[in-house]
């Protein structure tokens, strides 16, 4: 299929380029990335060109959300096999600003969610991060002023703090949780999958397996400490290190101790080797 797809890169050209949108009152959709695409993202895609006549896919490594010692300069980038797969998707716009047109020289403000994104879940072990994707999300949300945002629920917490966001600074978008895309042996996709070596990659899918494992058994009515002390034992042995397998409530990310408290939400993460892996499930 021919398709218009267009790269911009300055916030005036993104603006030119979607106001004959606006000015026809057409929905835009916006798909928030930091590229290296997979099946995964490209959800998100399909679901946007649903809802919406204009497709913006942004394309960003946000520098603000890694910390020093983390994985900002080896990130995966494939932007060329990015484009192809945004072309093929009937992608209208990619928003690729340089960390100069996003950060300019002087930049001083940023966003400082609280709620679910201080819970002691992802905060605990990357206190910098919910700082570095709200005040991008923001900046992302105003560039583009979008109808709908689309948002993984793989990354569960990061879609409780931007629909947070959303509402608290009233940001005229809805945001949207798309259901995390897997592969057959039932792990979650991720750009971050690639530095599993083939052993680590065997026992990765083991996390899913555990979530739904304990998911059914706190349906079962079994208690939710005992069933996610087995759990941690679980992946301990695996071979992995910890970091959290907690029961969340599902809206709040507050801890909860019964199925009777809320909806709840069964949130892991745990390092293979170098690469740390987050997973979660509804009961
Ligand atoms: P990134 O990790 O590239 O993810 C972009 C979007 O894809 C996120 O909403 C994420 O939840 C979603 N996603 C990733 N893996 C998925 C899967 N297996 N199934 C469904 N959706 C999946 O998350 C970020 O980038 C950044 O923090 C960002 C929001 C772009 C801000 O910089």
């Amino acid at each position: 299929m021919a398709s218009r797809l267009k790269v911009v890169r300055t916030v005036p050209s993104l603006r030119r380029a979607l106001e004959p949108y606006r000015t026809s009152g057409d929905r835009i959709a916006l798909v928030p990335t930091m590229g290296a695409l997979h099946r995964g993202h490209m959800a998100l895609v399909r679901e946007a060109r649903q809802r919406a006549k204009c497709v913006v896919v942004s394309i960003f490594v946000n520098p603000t959300q890694f910390a020093p010692h983390e994985d900002f300069a080896s990130y995966p980038r494939s932007f060329a096999t990015d484009i192809k797969a945004l072309r093929e998707a009937n992608v209208d716009f990619v928003w690729a600003p340089s960390v100069e047109a996003m950060y300019p020289a002087g930049f001083a403000t940023r966003v400082a969610p609280a709620g679910a994104a201080k819970v002691g879940l992802e905060d605990e072990f990357r206190p910098h991060f919910f700082g570095g994707v709200a005040t991008v999300v923001a900046k992302l949300f105003t560039q583009v002023s979008p109808d709908f945002a689309l948002f993984g629920q793989k990354d569960y917490q990061q879609l409780r703090v931007i629909t947070q966001m959303a509402a608290d600074l009233n940001l005229p978008v809805k945001v949207i949780g798309v259901p995390t895309v897997r592969e057959p042996d039932g792990l979650a996709l991720s750009s971050r999958n690639v530095y599993l070596s083939a052993g680590e990659r065997a026992v990765a899918p083991m996390l899913y397996r555990v979530l739904k494992d304990c998911a059914a058994r706190i349906k079962n009515g079994e208690k939710i400490d005992r069933v996610l002390n087995v759990g941690r034992i679980e992946i301990d042995l695996a071979g992995f290190t910890l970091d959290y397998l907690e029961a969340r409530h599902a809206l709040t990310l507050a801890p909860i101790i019964s199925r009777k408290d809320g909806p709840v939400r069964l949130l892991v993460a745990a390092r293979l080797g170098k690469t740390r892996l987050i997973d979660n499930v509804g009961v």
